[in-house]
């Protein structure tokens, strides 16, 4: 066989999401793009900032030697220092730009750490449902995934998580503002998480770290913001990217921050260092790097998202649907009103809607909406959602 068997047999699971894109794909031949109403993919459609694209020209003029060239594996130190500063205004905490390295987005953070930290057969715990890429993330770095169920309103059960804490526990992976949910964990689950960590390591005798994947950081509603993870606990880490709050997806563009107060906060940030560089990353992109610096407080109309989450929760919830209201990201997470959530998808897919299934993140009986689409498409796709829930709810 060409494919070893893993890579087989994930590709005979391929993602949801993917799956539902590819449909979309085929029924916006069919029938026209307009009439399709893709709700399937996390793919920001807000424009980026006008800082951003004025940067962008300024620093694409600029020529001379090396302006396209390697630089350290970390990213270029300008750029570290600028996302430090930011960090410590965010945090109040002295970063510098030695606990920082630009990544290939939030997904390279995350694969750079993993390797970085990972024993084989290290245990990381996630927060289901979660974004099921960390499955692979984890797998690559020869990681064991422990899933923790969420609470009813899909917030951290510590009950679950410190029932699945173990010697061989190495990290507990959170992500909050949070795919699919949309659920932002405040101050007080923070400071839980925290506390339960911190006796967990006691415990064990070896630091268990929390790694906080944010890239929807600041799409943030009803005047709420993302508390830095960093407040509470000293063996923190953060992996985000600017692919989602300036709409940068495809630019590739993140990076990875340990907390100054963590143990080994250099050998580690030295060691994601080396593995940028043999993951074959070697370094984030340049061009992104040398405009960051010039657009680290300005992000997409985060508004325009909070608008389309008001339209369809209410009309959602007006219909009968069941929903935890989100405060952020561009997701929202509904109740399907029967347990199959493959079935219900497909119904909905029947009315040219596309959503992805919960079983995609690890939870039955829900589907995820992603709304980077327009007002119009949302507008125009609710009585497709009402018939579809009408046929399951009323016989
Ligand atoms: C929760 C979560 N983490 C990580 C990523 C990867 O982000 P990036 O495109 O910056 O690598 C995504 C992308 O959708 C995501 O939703």
């Amino acid at each position: 066989m060409p494919v070893s068997s893993k890579i087989s047999a994930a590709l005979t699971n391929a993602s949801w999401i993917r799956k539902m894109f590819e449909i979309g794909l085929t029924l916006k031949k069919q029938y026209g793009s307009q009439n399709v109403y893709d709700f399937s993919l996390g793919n920001p459609d807000l424009e980026s900032p006008p800082e951003f694209t004025a940067a962008l020209i300024e620093e694409s003029k600029k020529s001379g030697p090396l302006v396209h060239g390697y630089m350290p594996n970390a990213g270029y130190i300008e750029t570290r220092q600028a996302v430090a500063n930011l960090l410590t205004k965010e945090s109040d905490i002295g970063f510098s730009a030695d606990h920082v390295t630009m990544t290939i987005g939030a997904a390279g953070a995350l694969n750079v750490l993993l390797k970085s930290i990972l024993e084989p057969g290290e245990e990381v715990i996630v927060i289901a449902p979660f974004f099921a890429e960390y499955d692979f993330y984890i797998d690559n770095h020869q990681g064991v995934r422990v899933i923790a169920e969420s609470t009813p309103d899909l917030l951290p059960n510590f009950e679950n998580i410190e029932s699945k804490i173990t010697s061989k526990t190495r990290a507990l992976l959170i992500n909050t503002p949070n795919n699919p949910t949309g659920r932002v964990y405040g101050e007080k689950v923070l400071r839980d998480l925290s506390f339960l960590l911190e006796s967990a390591s006691k415990k064990f005798g070896k630091p268990i770290y929390l790694i906080a994947d944010a890239p929807y950081k600041k799409i943030i509603f009803d005047g709420l913001s993302c508390i830095s993870p960093f407040l509470f606990y000293r063996n923190a880490i953060l992996a985000t990217s600017f692919s989602k709050d300036l709409s940068l997806a495809g630019e590739r563009i993140g990076y990875l921050a340990v907390s100054p107060y963590a143990d080994d906060d250099k050998d580690i940030i030295n060691a994601a260092t080396f593995c940028n560089r043999v993951l074959g990353y070697v370094n984030a992109p340049a061009l992104m790097q040398r405009v960051i610096p010039h657009v680290l407080d300005v992000q997409v109309n985060v508004p325009i998202y909070q608008r389309r989450r008001d339209l369809l929760y209410s009309a959602l919830t007006e219909i009968g649907y069941e929903i935890v209201k989100p405060e952020g990201t561009f997701y929202i997470f509904p109740k399907c009103p029967i347990d199959d959530d493959i079935q219900f998808v497909q119904a909905l897919q029947e009315k040219l809607i596309l959503t992805t299934p919960g079983t995609g993140f690890h939870r039955k009986g829900y589907f995820r909406i992603a709304y980077c689409v327009s007002e119009d498409i949302i507008r125009r796709s609710i009585p497709g959602f009402k018939a579809v829930f009408d046929k399951f709810t009323k016989r």
